[in-house]
């Protein structure tokens, strides 16, 4: 199949490129590449024959027309997006223009091309979000597919808002989408603004490690590898206008994450251990959502799909990965507002 994937140079889409093109896939990697992106990423693949990187920005139609012109995918793979909760509370204009107006237009770009091309059947839009959109859970219960939405910051909001359009370019026009909204990701090749790169490399450095609040705030956790196998299953095989949840079935509240780091970190690299020693609790985001859980009933008994790595498992491998990629993440720490605090409102 040829799968064209928005984000490809990001953390999670650059996973399902490299997956992609492992399992046989033609792969087209669109992408503006943001702040956020990094080409490295996809470097082992990005000599492999079925794989092309575009240099496009999804706001922009008749770059988007062209390339679906040029290349003939068979699906889209939807992952771009700006995806930083802080920095969409300090400037939420290009989470309305990427998220809602960018995937405005690829839906656009996408239902043009499927008419074009008669309508073929087995063509897919594969729209990826965020658990986010649920809103927060108290103490019990977890999130389904059919949880309504509630959406607290703008982040969440402009992923809710692309879900709805996703949702109506289904019942509307007959677009045949599928949907998938999932947990937390954490593992290789993670931007250093999010939590687990954050703690890793503040350990590593011997400085203060930020937990936001009381750290009591609780994700579930998938491992990046398992999310993009998650998605090609879903791609293959789930029922078209569907919406899946994916989870990591690994609860754990923030600060419990960062001690089970700290304790990797202390195996792996026990200079400056303990590496506890240096949490630090700071003010909290506002708005922040104290809890997240999925309830994954859906996509495993209608798909057969599970998570493979469990959080413990999943966290050394990540800190394992950071301890040998210097030259990876060392450059980044130089991207605008990396390493500052950022969406304290
Ligand atoms: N990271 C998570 O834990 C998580 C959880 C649930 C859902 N998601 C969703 O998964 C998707 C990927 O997340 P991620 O963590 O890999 O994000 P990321 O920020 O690492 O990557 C996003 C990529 O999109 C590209 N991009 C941004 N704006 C663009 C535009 N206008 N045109 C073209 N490309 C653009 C960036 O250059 C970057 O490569 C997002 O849609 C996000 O909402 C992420």
């Amino acid at each position: 199949m040829k799968i064209l994937i928005t984000g490809g140079a990001g953390f999670i889409g650059s996973a399902v490129v490299r997956q992609a093109i492992r399992e046989g896939h033609q792969v087209v990697n669109l992408d503006m590449l943001t702040y956020a992106a990094n080409l490295a990423n996809v470097a082992s693949v990005s000599n492999a024959p079925g794989y092309a990187f575009e240099q496009v920005d999804i706001r922009d139609r008749e770059a988007l027309d062209r390339v679906f012109a040029e290349h003939r995918p068979d699906a889209v793979m939807h992952l771009a997006a700006e995806s930083h909760v802080d920095r969409s509370i300090d400037g939420p204009g290009d989470f309305i223009q990427t998220n809602i107006n960018g995937t405005f237009n690829l839906l656009e770009a996408a239902r043009s091309y499927w008419t074009r091309e008669g309508r073929p059947e087995g063509f897919r839009f594969h729209h990826i979000s965020t658990d986010e959109v649920f809103g927060s859970l108290g103490e019990d219960g977890q999130f389904t597919e059919d949880t309504p939405y509630d959406p607290r910051s703008p982040y969440s909001a402009s992923k809710a808002a692309s879900d709805h359009l996703v949702r109506a370019w289904h019942e509307t026009y007959g677009l045949p989408v599928v949907m998938t909204n999932c947990s937390n990701n954490y593992g290789p090749f993670h931007f250093p603004e999010k939590l687990v790169p954050v703690v890793i490399l503040k350990a590593l450095s011997g400085q203060p490690i930020p937990v936001y609040g009381d750290g009591g705030n609780v994700r579930d956790w998938l491992y990046v590898e398992d999310h993009a196998d998650a998605l090609l299953t879903v791609l293959e095989k789930g029922k078209l206008g569907r919406s899946y949840n994916i989870g990591g079935e690994n609860e754990a509240k923030n600060i419990d994450l960062v001690r089970t780091i700290c304790a990797h970190m202390d195996d792996l690299h026990p200079e400056g251990a303990p590496h506890a020693d240096l949490i630090t609790f700071v003010t909290d985001r506002p708005g922040h959502d104290r809890r997240y859980a999925i309830d994954p009933t859906r996509i495993r008994d209608e798909l057969g799909w599970r998570p493979s790595v469990t959080v413990e498992e999943g966290l050394r491998r990540t800190v394992e990965w950071y301890l040998a990629n210097e030259d990876w993440w060392r450059p980044l720490l130089e991207r605008d507002g990396v390493g500052k605090r950022l969406g304290t409102g």
